[in-house]
């Protein structure tokens, strides 16, 4: 089997990572055609192209993405901050309907769980508008959408994968004790699926509370289910107690595999550090492997994982660090 990858580098560390990651996929001997696609705030700073119809509609008949990191605070300048950012990542997990975005934080003994994170709703649908923009009276709302199809598809996804753990423990989320709705919604849709299964010990934290548990007490978590912008933060703090956000690699799955799912390190440009091979690759990598886990790849995959075990065993520059995991790989 020959898959086929779409590759986007995007800004800052973003092209540096990914060739790290594509070092240590060509080391796993896996067979892929590669498709580079020159993306990111520096091309729609040369040309104005954020993303074009017709790229995304290629998209679609690829078997995966891997995806560096796109942006740069040079476009908040003369464009709406974040217009790229928007216009590639968001729109790709919306509209090639990558729903779960599933980021796995391993560092035992400190910690070992997963987030699922909800990634095609919330806040992030865009629901909102300015009234009276500019003046003294103006008001801004941001609504969330939870669609009780987009929030059970999320949580059945989460069911799932903690029946496949040692532990069978899965944590909801939220903040409903004040998004009375959306969180009602989140917590009965949780509890009945949760009935499916019965297998599987269930829990909730506040999100402001499991923010807490993430510092003093991470052990207490197997997988946990939350909504797309609680786990967008949630995610950050979960890179930093997990070794650093160096470290923190997510799978953007389509589970229903209408369209490609995509791969991308949680961490972003960094463009400060950009082009000096000081970049960690490792959450780069870390994702590769889970393409290669989703492309049904297991073998490659533990491959990958096995020499990511002890990742304090690789230092050194951007390139240097990939080359050690490739000997990893290719010995094991
Ligand atoms: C992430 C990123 C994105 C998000 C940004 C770049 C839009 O922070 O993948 O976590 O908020 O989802
Ligand atoms: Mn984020």
């Amino acid at each position: 089997m020959t898959y086929k990858i779409g590759v986007i580098g995007g800004d800052g560390i973003g092209p540096e990572v990914i060739a790290e990651a594509i070092k240590i996929i060509d080391a796993t001997g896996v067979s892929y055609e590669r498709t580079d696609y020159d993306l990111g705030a520096h091309r729609y700073l040369q040309d104005g192209t954020v993303l074009n119809d017709e790229t995304l509609e290629e998209w679609r008949g690829l078997d995966a993405l891997l995806l560096g990191a796109v942006g740069d605070p040079a476009v908040g300048v003369s464009a709406p901050a974040g217009l790229v950012e928007r216009g590639i990542l968001l729109r790709m997990r919306f509209e090639l309907d990558q729903y779960i975005n599933l980021r796995p934080f391993h560092l035992p003994p400190t910690c070992d769980f997963e987030v699922i994170r909800e990634n095609t709703e919330g806040t992030y649908a865009g629901e909102g508008g300015f009234l009276r923009k500019g003046t003294p009276f103006e008001i801004a709302t941001q609504g969330s959408v939870n669609t009780r199809m987009g929030v059970e598809r999320c949580i059945r996804f989460a069911f799932e994968r903690a029946a496949k753990t040692e532990r069978h423990h899965l944590t909801l989320v939220h903040k409903k004790n004040v998004l009375t709705f959306a969180g009602d919604l989140w917590q009965r849709v949780f509890n009945i699926v949760a009935e499916e299964y019965p297998n599987v010990s269930t829990g909730y934290d506040h999100i402001d509370a499991a923010c807490i548990h993430f510092v003093e007490r991470p052990e207490r978590y197997d997988v946990i289910v939350t909504d797309n912008l609680f786990g967008d933060i949630l995610t950050d703090l979960g890179g930093a107690v997990a070794g650093g956000v160096g470290f923190a690699a997510s799978a953007n799955l389509n589970p229903a595999r209408t369209g490609p799912s995509m791969f991308e390190p949680v961490h972003g440009t960094a463009p400060d550090i950009a082009g000096m091979g000081l970049a960690n690759p490792s959450a780069a990598i870390i994702s590769a492997g889970l393409m290669l886990e989703f492309l049904g790849e297991s073998e490659a995959a533990a491959k990958v994982a096995a020499a990511m075990q002890s990742p304090e065993r690789h230092t050194g520059s951007t390139s240097e660090i990939g080359d050690a995991i490739a000997n990893e790989v290719k010995a094991h």
